[in-house]
């Protein structure tokens, strides 16, 4: 995932299995919190230093996909609320989408619905670029 930030220069951070494009984002604290921390799970550090509500709801603001597993499922999180509905285009997504191979040619199989599922919820893998 760091990787995949680098090449796009972006900094990418990962709170409660969400990944957060901080790029742009001026941090109140020590910069260096989130400069040494690219690429990496951030949320033990974040609540560790007891940040306010207004700072966890900043978070959301910056997630830009979430994490998903080495064969391309999402993580399961109970911070991320899915209606059931969405729980099971999902499955029907992982079980037509492999991430790991070239994309195109697959997402044709996709229904309009499922196709606009999938670029809802973006999936990042270690060292694999998200979508
Ligand atoms: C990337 C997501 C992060 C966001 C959106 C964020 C946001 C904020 C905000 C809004 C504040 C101001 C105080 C508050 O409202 O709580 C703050 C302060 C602070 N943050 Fe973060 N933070 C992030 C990551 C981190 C990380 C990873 C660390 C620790 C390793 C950290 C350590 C601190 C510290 C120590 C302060 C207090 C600074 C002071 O009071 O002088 N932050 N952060």
């Amino acid at each position: 995932m760091a990787e995949a930030g680098k090449k796009q220069n972006k900094i990418y951070v990962v709170y409660l299995q969400q990944v957060l494009d901080v790029t742009d984002f001026d941090h109140p604290g020590p910069k260096e919190n989130i400069t040494d921390n690219v690429g990496k799970d951030i949320t033990e550090l974040f609540e560790d230093a007891e940040h306010s509500n207004y700072a966890i709801e900043l978070c959301q603001k910056y997630v830009i996909g979430q994490l998903a597993d080495n064969t391309g499922k999402l993580l399961q999180n109970d911070f991320i609320q899915m209606s059931k509905e969405e729980e099971e285009l999902h499955k029907q997504i992982e079980n037509k989408i492999d991430i790991k191979k070239p994309l195109i040619s697959q997402v044709k199989k996709l229904t309009n619905k499922e196709f606009m599922f999938f670029v809802k919820r973006p999936r990042f893998m270690e060292s694999h670029d998200g979508i």
